[in-house]
């Protein structure tokens, strides 16, 4: 029985801010994750007596709840691995996932069958576990932010056991339209939409997002879509009203500007650029393998650029770090290995003896993806949808000599850095290799001046401030 520790402020997320790998002698360690949930959390500090609930999500998270490892700021669930691995591959990742990036179809047949029901009910356990250790860590009055998709029908949940809390909801992903929402069976759509509504106010990266929802609330539930006096969108469901909120996450200005000059940064600097070449233009683009983050038609589009402009070959190079991403599905292993066999044709067909056009890495390694950063010339950010994107924001910010950026129109990201970017249709490959052409052609002084002001556009909301306006805004 673990004690109650009455925190006045609790994180909910799938992913945790630590997980840990079992050696073969039984050692556990730990490894500590950044993001902007814990940067935002920092901001508290750790005697406001806050918790972070999350699940194990491997064998050796498993082993380290069953021996007690970790701190007082974090409560990791034991779940089931069986019911984790149906809420978290099953739903979470190979349905919610697909349906607010609109994945469907083109990586996926939706079809929902008894074990798409088998799994659901591992979805609902999943949440009910999250609301019951929620329930118990919470003071009196509480403020809760939940995350995530993984995490839809906790907020009711929670508010059923405990009506005394404030609930936030946080949405990192896109949010679908009602036209592609309604692909799921209506039960689930529906029960996913009035989880959500349990919580007070429910929060997205964007208005585009935010609107979708609020349109899947009044299409699907037929709920009232309204104005609170603030002026914030609220949504009306059967008596109880959910205020709508937006919260674009910005990129940690003062957290990358050091972290970008330590020395093991220099040291992969002065590695790509000798294995870049002197005198060439750089391409960049840094993801996890992410069906939605469009990595091969990004490699068509480079592919096209040296057909039409023969003039770069030779004169310009396209880094892609694409990190392991989701290895239990069968399609993230397949779309990886389509990205590899897409990068070693180019490689055969246009590269020589000393140039290689494209240089993939996809050994997960963060200082070598901030030396990226630094010295891209164009960086591309081209998926087909994304909550935010925060590569389109920090590569900015760190940029050395300034750096353009193409960018999808269909990213988060666009919101607020469209004006100062190269935009595209991340399916139009002709549009996207011009861009990527006008990048690399872009005065110098035009491309400081856009730089500039993408850095500034792209840091307005820090993650700490990001984190304090949600629980202001809860009361
Ligand atoms: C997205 C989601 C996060 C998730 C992350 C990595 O950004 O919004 O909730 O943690 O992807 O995915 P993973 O499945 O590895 O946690």
């Amino acid at each position: 029985m673990v004690a109650h520790r009455a925190a006045p402020i609790l994180v909910a997320s799938n992913r945790g801010p630590v997980s840990y790998t079992l050696g073969e002698n039984g050692t556990l360690t730990a490894k500590r994750g950044g993001g902007g949930l814990v940067s935002g959390l920092s901001a508290i500090g750790p005697d406001a007596g806050a918790v972070w609930v999350c699940a194990a999500m491997s064998e050796g998270d498993r082993e380290a709840v069953r021996r007690g490892e970790g701190d007082a700021q974090t409560r990791m669930l034991g779940i089931e691995p069986d019911v984790f691995a149906a809420a978290y591959n099953s739903i979470a990742n190979s349905v919610l996932w697909f349906v607010h990036h609109l994945l469907f179809q083109t990586h996926l047949e939706p079809l929902f069958d008894e074990d798409f029901r088998q799994d659901w009910a591992s979805y609902e356990t999943y949440n009910a576990a999250f609301a019951d250790a929620l329930a118990e860590e919470a003071a009196e009055g509480a403020t809760v932010l939940v995350q995530d998709y993984h995490l839809s029908l906790a907020p009711a949940m929670l508010r059923e056991r405990r009506p005394d809390l404030r609930i936030g909801h946080f949405s990192h992903t896109p949010w679908a339209p009602p036209d592609y929402y309604r692909l799921l069976p209506d039960d689930i759509g529906a029960q996913l939409l009035t989880g959500i509504l349990g919580a007070d106010r429910a929060a997205f990266l964007t208005h585009r997002w935010a609107e979708a929802f609020a349109a899947c609330c009044a299409d699907v539930l037929g709920a009232d879509v309204g104005h609170d006096a603030a002026g914030e969108v609220t949504v009306t469901h059967e008596g109880r009203t959910t205020r709508i909120g937006v919260h674009g996450l910005g990129a940690d200005a003062d957290f990358l500007r050091e972290r970008s000059h330590r020395d093991d940064v220099e040291e992969r600097l002065a590695a790509l650029r000798s294995e870049i070449g002197p005198g060439r233009r750089t391409i960049v683009r840094v993801d996890r393998t992410e069906l939605s983050k469009n990595i091969v038609r990004g490699f068509l589009a480079y592919r096209q650029l040296l057909t039409e402009h023969p003039e770069w070959r030779g004169r310009v190079v396209h880094i892609a770090f694409a990190y392991p991403s989701r290895h239990d599905l069968a399609v993230y292993r397949e779309y990886t290995a389509e990205v590899q066999r897409v990068a070693d044709e180019i490689n055969a067909d246009f590269g020589t003896a000393d140039w290689q056009p494209l240089l993939l890495h996809v050994k997960d390694d963060f200082a070598r993806s901030l030396a990226a950063y630094r010295l891209a010339d164009v960086a591309l950010v081209n998926p087909i949808r994304d909550g935010m994107n925060l590569v389109a924001k920090e590569i900015p910010v760190v940029s050395d000599d300034g750096v353009v950026l193409v960018l999808s129109r269909e990213a988060g990201a666009f919101e607020e850095l469209g004006d100062d970017s190269l935009v595209v249709n991340p399916y139009d490959l002709r549009s996207t290799a011009r861009a990527l052409h006008d990048a690399l052609t872009m005065p110098t002084d035009e491309r400081a001046e856009r730089t500039k002001r993408l850095a500034a556009a792209a840091t307005a909301l820090p993650p700490e401030q990001w984190f304090l306006a949600q629980l202001s805004e809860l009361g």
